[in-house]
């Protein structure tokens, strides 16, 4: 799919703490039901997302997303330092995947400079988490032309507040909007 006008425009400061994801226009990351398919029409490599992946260093993502991602074998980033933020013990992680249970800590010891920018996958639990902490500082979001309804919020109630500094708006004629904003 070609890209129309108004490309992104000043980049974010790298390294980066990045969110990288997308949304319905209802605001959901997924549909009740979980499954994946109704991003089969807007499939990522289309909006740049090889671009992006080749310049993250750090994954984290919360254990409901690691859970889905490992039920479909063959992991899709073994080269890429991956951190799993969950209570329980993750047995048979491909190498390079480690379970944290201690956010705050993570986000202390957490050094960007390593190896590329660091992308919070999700899923909203996890990027709540890291709003609440002041960690990200750049969030890419495409805005997927499709209601859900209902399923899980890309956005759950926070207590943070603040506003946002567009960096830049990009649209495709399918109807994908990718807004770009630095946090902070
Ligand atoms: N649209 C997209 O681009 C996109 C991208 C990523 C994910 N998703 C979707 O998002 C959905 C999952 O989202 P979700 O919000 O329900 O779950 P999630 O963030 O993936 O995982 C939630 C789990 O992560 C752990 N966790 C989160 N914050 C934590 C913290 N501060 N400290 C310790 N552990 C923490 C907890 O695990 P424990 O229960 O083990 O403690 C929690 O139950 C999936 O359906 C996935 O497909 C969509």
């Amino acid at each position: 799919v070609a890209a129309a006008a108004q490309p992104i425009g000043t980049p974010a400061p790298h390294p980066a703490v990045c969110v990288y994801i997308a949304a319905s226009l209802d605001g959901f990351i997924a549909p009740a039901d979980g499954k994946l398919d109704w991003l089969d029409d807007y499939p990522a490599e289309s909006f740049g997302y090889g671009e992006f992946v080749a310049g993250i260093g750090t994954i984290v993502m919360g254990r409901k997303t690691y859970d889905q991602i490992a039920e479909r074998g063959g992991w899709p980033y073994p080269t890429k330092r991956t951190y799993v933020l969950t209570s329980r013990p993750l047995r048979g992680a491909p190498t390079g995947v480690k379970a944290v249970s201690n956010l705050p800590q993570l986000v202390q010891r957490l050094d960007p400079r390593v190896g590329g920018d660091l992308w919070v996958m999700g899923g909203g639990r996890t990027i709540g988490s890291f709003l609440q902490h002041g960690a990200i500082d750049r969030l890419d979001l495409f805005v997927i032309p499709v209601m859900l309804g209902r399923g899980s919020r890309l956005f759950e109630d926070s207590r943070r507040r603040g506003r946002l500094t567009l960096l830049g708006v990009q649209s495709w004629p399918n109807g994908v909007v990718r807004l770009s904003y630095r946090i902070g």
